[in-house]
This record gives structure tokens, C-alpha cells and sequence, in this order.
């Protein structure tokens, strides 16, 4: 009976490690699929041409990632303007290795037409993207992004506000974080984290 309910104990105490530690493989995977830091991920999302795109529409390409809105008075124009000047200051062939993507936290009001006629004001290589609310919460998760419609009278009524994380994100064609810049970076700086990620992955597209 004692020796019984020792094996069973025994059993169960190796069943919950096995769960454990299949747990703990399922994350570990999980991080390699996100790349250090875990930063980052797939996604199925609506470009400004009103085409479902996934993150392999962008392979072989770094990404250069913004999330904004497109009624955002100034940081968001500012941040896209610093993507923009980047992109003019890179060489053709660089350019082609680049995608920068524009990823709205309003997909209530930034429709596929609304984020074409904002994004060619930046660059004609920036690419909007919108989905459905779900959509748009999934991928800002995997890139830790954080939204929320803004708190008192400025949230209110049509024109109403928006709250972001306004960080620039360099990503490698593999999915890896090669850099985060926050509002204020120069487009000179950009470039020169384009060069070197680009530099250490080879010249392989
Ligand atoms: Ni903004």
C-alpha cells in the first residue's frame, strides 16, 4: 500500500516534469521563432492597396517598423519624415534590401485609402498597413507596442486621440531586432544601423 502510493507520487512527479519541461521547450522555440528578446513575429495584415500581406511578402528584406495613426499630429509625421530622409540617403541598391512598414494603431479610421494618401507623403517605398482590430492588437503585441485610445476630452468624438509607443524598429530578414530608436533619431543614424546590420548579414538578399 506505502510502496503503492510512493510510485504513484513518483509518476505523477515525473509526469509534471515532463510537462515542465515541454513547457519550457514550447517557449524557448517560441523566443527563436521572435529572435532575441523576443521582439517582433508574423503577421496577416491589409497593405494600402487593400492586398492581404503576411511578413512573407517582406522576405530577404530588413524592415524598418513604425506604429502610428494617421490623425497623430506630429510625432508620428516626424518619426515617418526620419524613415523617409533614410531611405533618400541610402544607395539604390541598398534601398531595394528595405521595407519600411507603417503599421496604424487606428485601423478603425486608417482604411487602406487613408493610409495610401498618408504614406506617400513620407517616402514611395513606405508601405501602410491596417487589419482588423484583433489584427492590429496581435502584431503590437509581438512588438511589445503600446496603444490606447487617449484618456479625457482628447479621446472624445471623431477626432479623437490616440496613445502609441513611438519607437522605430530595425529588423533583420530573419526576424532578429537589430535596433530600436526612439522619436528624435536622426535619419543619419538610421542609415548607419541599416549599413551595419546589413554589413554583418552579408551581401546575400
Ligand atoms: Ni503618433
Amino acid at each position: 500500500m506505502k510502496r503503492g502510493r510512493l510510485s504513484t507520487l513518483a509518476f505523477g512527479g515525473l509526469l509534471l516534469a515532463l510537462a515542465v519541461g515541454f513547457m519550457a521547450f514550447l517557449t524557448l522555440r517560441h523566443d527563436a521563432a521572435q529572435g532575441p528578446g523576443g521582439v517582433g513575429g508574423p503577421f496577416s495584415l491589409v497593405d494600402h492597396e487593400g492586398r492581404r500581406v503576411t511578413e512573407q511578402d517582406y522576405a530577404g528584406r530588413f524592415l524598418l517598423v513604425y506604429f502610428g495613426f494617421t490623425f497623430c499630429p506630429d510625432i508620428c509625421p516626424t518619426d515617418l519624415q526620419v524613415v523617409g530622409q533614410a531611405m533618400d540617403m541610402l544607395t539604390s541598391e541598398e534601398r531595394q534590401r528595405v521595407q519600411p512598414l507603417f503599421i496604424t494603431i487606428d485601423p478603425a479610421r486608417d482604411r487602406p485609402a487613408v493610409l495610401a494618401e498618408y504614406v506617400r507623403l513620407f517616402h514611395p517605398a513606405i508601405v501602410g498597413l491596417t487589419g482588423t482590430e484583433a489584427e492590429i492588437a496581435a502584431v503590437a503585441k509581438e512588438y511589445r507596442v503600446y496603444y490606447a485610445r487617449a484618456a479625457g476630452p482628447e479621446g472624445q468624438g471623431p477626432e479623437y486621440m490616440m496613445d502609441h509607443s513611438t519607437q522605430t524598429f530595425l529588423m533583420t530578414p530573419d526576424g532578429r531586432l537589430a535596433s530600436l530608436f526612439p522619436t528624435g533619431t536622426d535619419p543619419q543614424a538610421l542609415v548607419a544601423a541599416l549599413r551595419a546590420a546589413m554589413a554583418k548579414s552579408g551581401n546575400s538578399r
